[in-house]
């Protein structure tokens, strides 16, 4: 049978998963290393590349994992998403502590960064083909105040212009790697006003920063979906891959998952409450597929994890607890949404 990988290269696209360097090195789970190095042709670190993995003392760098998976990529020859060089969340507590209690000035937290940019993307010079050099600048229409603004560490401490900085710092340290800015929740436009439109607030911002020529090539949508909030139809994601295309980047989706509410009858094995949440998974995942071999911009399509066995969302959503948000079961067994997207690119 053709694999998921197979299949998207006939389409020019990259079917990706997300890697835990734990399942990588996990010697009783040889089924996680054979699927992940044989049903995908591109791999994004889990969590290895982060700056709390990468160098959790200060001025010592522990590239163990991030070198393993960069390796295991090699050895299966599959492209590596770079994951992720500047984000609020993972970073080393040596660098949040010294900035909260004042031993590290703004000034110097603006070096650190250039320098950590610089040392990482220089290290995985020409073997990384996407960077996500920031992620997740944005706020939520949740978060207070609820009017999008640029949100989390790096804006409170640096402003703004830290993002326009680490996309020419990426630059120029690898000039060949194409540098995304990685967001959730932009797969559709709203209302189109960038005070509560995420997506709309994703755009203005990457057309500015391309008016001033910032060196970015990409948007990258995440694709955390769930089964129990509202969903798109693949009109709406292509309207948002063609307008963001026509700001001159290129698309993908990241991190793709779909979680679900699993409610006691679910934890049952309730087939009547199991059948209609695989259904709507594969119904979202086929929604982004088919987007995404719809406009030509979009280069991959990444999921976060392949089973339910690795997957970070019991983990994160535990009141009420979520999962099944995979495109397979605990025992690697195929659900519905790996057949579906399959069956979309047999068709498209
Ligand atoms: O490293 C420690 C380990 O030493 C310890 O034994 C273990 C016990 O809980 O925790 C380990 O750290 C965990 C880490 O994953 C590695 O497994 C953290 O607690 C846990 O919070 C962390 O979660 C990750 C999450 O990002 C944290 O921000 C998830 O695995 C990872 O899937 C998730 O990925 C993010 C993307 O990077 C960005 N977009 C959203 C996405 C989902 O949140």
């Amino acid at each position: 049978a053709q694999t998921l990988g197979a299949l998207g290269l006939r389409h020019g696209l990259q079917i990706g998963t997300a890697v835990s360097a734990d399942a990588l090195n996990d010697t009783a789970d040889p089924e996680y290393r054979k699927i992940a190095a044989s049903e995908f042709v591109s791999v994004t670190a889990e969590n290895a590349m982060k700056w709390e993995s990468l160098e959790p003392t200060r001025g010592s760098y522990d590239w163990e994992a991030a070198d393993q998976l960069v390796n295991f990529a090699k050895r299966n020859r599959q492209s590596v998403r770079g994951h992720v060089l500047v984000w609020h969340n993972q970073l080393p507590q040596w660098l949040t502590e010294g900035v909260a209690d004042g031993s590290i000035s703004k000034q110097e937290l603006r070096e650190l960064l250039r320098k950590h940019i610089t040392t990482v993307v220089k290290r995985y010079k020409g073997k990384i083909w996407q960077w996500d050099v920031v992620n997740e600048a944005v706020s939520d229409p949740w978060d207070t105040p609820p009017t999008l603004h640029y949100k989390g560490f790096w804006a409170e401490n640096l402003g703004p212009g830290y993002i326009a900085d680490a996309f020419r710092w990426a630059r120029a340290a690898d000039p060949r790697a194409l540098l995304f800015y990685n967001d959730y929740n932009i797969e559709a436009f709203g209302s189109g006003n960038p005070a509560d439109d995420k997506t709309q607030f994703v755009y203005d911002m990457v057309k500015r920063l391309r008016a001033q020529g910032v060196p970015i090539d990409g948007v990258g949508a995440q694709g955390h979906l769930g089964t129990q909030y509202g969903n798109f139809n693949t009109f709406q994601v292509t309207e948002a891959l063609k307008k963001f295309t026509s700001l001159g980047v290129a698309t993908a989706f990241t991190e793709v998952d779909v979680r679900s509410q699993m409610t006691e009858a679910v934890q049952a094995g309730n087939s009547e409450e199991i059948n209609p949440r695989l259904q709507a998974s594969a119904a979202n995942h086929s929604v982004l597929m088919k987007a995404c071999l719809l406009v030509r911009s979009c280069l991959s399509y990444t999921v976060w994890g392949f089973s339910d066995k690795h997957s970070w969302v019991p983990g994160w959503f535990d009141d009420p607890p979520e999962g099944l948000a995979t495109i397979m079961d605990e025992n690697y067994q195929p659900k519905l949404a790996y057949h579906e997207i399959k069956s979309d690119l047999i068709l498209a």
